[in-house]
């Protein structure tokens, strides 16, 4: 076997990595390139049990040593992050990488519930409120707080989980329902596209501010992820996507470590689009 150069860089040995979100689908993915690069993963939700979900199976995966910490956290509320902040100092004495990860995410592709009330026109502006303090401001605060650590340290990580609904606007006529009138079609509420499109602007923003600090921004725009939804919605999107299908939660795995460790030292300010070719039809 010929020796190895390179593949020890995607290796992150006692890393301190924050994941907002992490107790759900794709927190899951990100807890395993953790995982599996050496490092610590450290999850944010306000749902507990989403992330007793992840930990568990991943531990099952991965075994006993694996160092997988869980904070009930509201990413919205900068005293909550300050005190996980304080706990991994406390602990660790170091926080390397955030993924902002966490975001309102109304499922509305067919065999959802019916959010039919959510056009555009009569769009609550407590829902927009709600959405971009997640998506947006979370991502801001958790970036102010834990990227301050990382300034100090003269290294770390970011990287911010748009979508290609953060490139794209969505094509609406994949979420409609044969046979049901205008006004109770579903359709991807307007927040989403402003927080997914806001992400890319924090990312290049914070890039270029923290180039000198040693701290690395990038964003990953993951898209069409398969979680169950029925089988005439797949096809419906399948046609837009050159690839043909959904992508699988395994597939963004190998790109999340690559992105977060030394194997990308290069790169900051990246938009990494994983869609299937989506975006370029
Ligand atoms: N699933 C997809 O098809 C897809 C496609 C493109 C992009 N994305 C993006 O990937 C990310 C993860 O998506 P997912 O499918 O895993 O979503 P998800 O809904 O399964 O997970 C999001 C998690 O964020 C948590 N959360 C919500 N508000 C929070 C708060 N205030 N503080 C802390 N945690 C909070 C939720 O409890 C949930 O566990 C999101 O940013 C999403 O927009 C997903």
């Amino acid at each position: 076997m010929a020796k190895k150069i390179y593949t020890e860089r995607f290796e992150i040995p006692g890393k301190v990595c924050i994941v907002t979100g992490g107790g759900g689908l794709i927190g899951m993915k990100h807890c395993e390139a953790i995982v599996e690069g050496g490092g610590v993963a450290v999850l944010l939700d306000i749902v507990p049990e989403g992330m007793e979900r992840v930990k568990k199976s991943v531990t099952e995966e991965y075994g006993e040593d694996t160092r997988i910490e869980c904070f009930v956290t509201d990413i919205t509320k900068r005293e909550a992050l300050e005190k996980v902040r304080d706990s991994l100092l406390e602990k660790y004495g170091h926080i390397d990488v955030l993924i902002n990860n966490a975001a309102n995410n109304p499922k509305v592709e067919g065999g959802s519930k019916n959010l039919g009330a959510m056009r555009f026109h009569n769009f609550p502006v407590e829902l927009w409120d709600q959405d971009i303090a997640v998506g947006l401001t979370g991502a801001m605060l958790c970036a102010q707080v834990f990227g301050e650590v990382m300034e100090k340290q003269k290294s770390g990580v970011i990287l911010n989980i748009s979508s290609d609904y953060g490139l794209i606007a969505p094509d609406q006529r994949i979420y409609r329902k044969e046979g049901l009138p205008e006004e109770e079609q579903t359709i991807k509420p307007v927040s989403y596209s402003v927080v997914k499109h806001g992400l890319i602007g924090l990312t290049k923003y914070l890039a270029v501010y923290w180039a000198e600090k040693g701290i690395r921004v990038n964003t990953l725009c993951p898209a069409s992820l398969e979680n169950g939804q029925d089988p005439a919605f797949q096809e419906k999107i399948g046609k837009l996507i050159p690839l043909g299908r959904m992508s699988r939660p395994d597939e963004y795995v190998c790109t999340i470590l690559y992105m977060i460790s030394d194997a990308a030292t290069y790169m900051t300010g990246a938009t990494v689009v994983l869609d299937g070719g989506r975006t370029v039809w």
